[in-house]
């Protein structure tokens, strides 16, 4: 089993290789995840003032699209990965975004005062997280008392095929070993009720989750392998193990089998996301 200190090591290394990809895609990347960010935001109950504290930020979404509901408000965007957060930046100056800034540090060691902020968001991080119930009494810990946590992550690999299409081409030509206990996995959240226990050991309550689809939507079989093989951190690290024949014979696979999505002219792949909210209790 990897030390916390390794699983740390691993990630920071790996999205500050992947940065450039989330860049590169960045517009199909944020079409393809806002359904997820624009159902945790409607949980958050943002006022116009709001102190949010959005978690594992990369590129900057949810908490960028927070910020510019709340504009007397503070958004604080934190991210491992300062190769990210410099995206994230480089989008909030672009997008006129001023009430943003951003910190580099780990979900599980939050550099901020208790009951700090009314709400906080994590989308698609937890999976990648060394200790995972720490984080989350980390988020307790920094709420308000009354606050809300949003977080989202993957349903299982059946339901997501628009990235088991790519790792399914992958493991035609190399050996996927199945994950050490503990390591960072992206369907490592994907039980039912998985992070809602996490929830409920931290002291949230009134504790709900729910599924919500979403869609790839590329312009061609090409681009969907290209953007895939260029940001998804799996297939990135997975393709690195093999020559370049070998890269080729993936990428026909993949493309042979994401042709059959297309409508309407684009490749359009489906996939399903698991959001769960909890409240700081308010015992005043
Ligand atoms: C899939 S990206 C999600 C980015 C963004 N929230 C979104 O939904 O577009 C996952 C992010 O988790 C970050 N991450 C990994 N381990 C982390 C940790 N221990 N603490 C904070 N962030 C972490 C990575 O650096 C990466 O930016």
């Amino acid at each position: 089993m990897p030390s916390p200190e390794e699983v740390r090591d691993g990630q920071r290394a790996a999205w500050a290789r992947l940065s450039a990809g989330w860049e590169k895609w960045d517009s199909v990347i944020m079409d393809q995840l806002g359904p997820v960010g624009t159902a945790m935001i409607e949980r958050l109950d943002v006022a116009e003032d709001q102190q949010h504290l959005d978690i594992a930020s990369g590129t900057g979404e949810p908490g960028l699209s927070i910020a510019r509901l709340s504009p007397r408000g503070r958004v604080v965007l934190t991210d491992l990965s300062a190769e990210m957060l410099d995206v994230a930046a480089r989008r909030a100056a672009a997008q006129g975004i001023g009430n943003v800034e951003t910190k580099v540090c780990s979900a599980d060691d939050l550099p901020f005062a208790d009951a700090s902020f009314d709400s906080v968001s994590v989308r698609f991080g937890y999976m990648f997280f060394p200790d995972m119930p720490k984080a989350t009494s980390e988020f307790a810990r920094v709420l308000k008392p009354g606050g809300r946590l949003a977080a989202s992550v993957w349903v299982s690999p059946e339901q997501n095929p628009w990235t088991s299409i790519a790792m399914q081409a992958i493991a035609t030509e190399t050996e996927l070993p199945p994950p050490a206990p503990g390591a960072p996995t992206m369907f490592r959240c994907a039980a039912p009720g998985y992070i809602a226990a996490l929830y409920e050991e931290a002291g949230l309550h009134e504790i709900a989750e729910w599924n919500v689809p979403l869609e790839l939507v590329t312009d061609s079989p090409d681009q969907y392998w290209a953007m895939i093989s260029e940001h998804v951190s799996l297939a990135v690290a997975a393709l690195q193990k093999v020559d370049g024949p070998a890269r080729d014979r993936i990428r026909a696979h993949a493309i042979a089998n994401v042709t059959p999505f297309l409508s309407d002219g684009k490749i359009r792949v489906p996939g399903l996301a698991r959001c769960i909210v909890g409240t700081k209790p308010d015992l005043r």
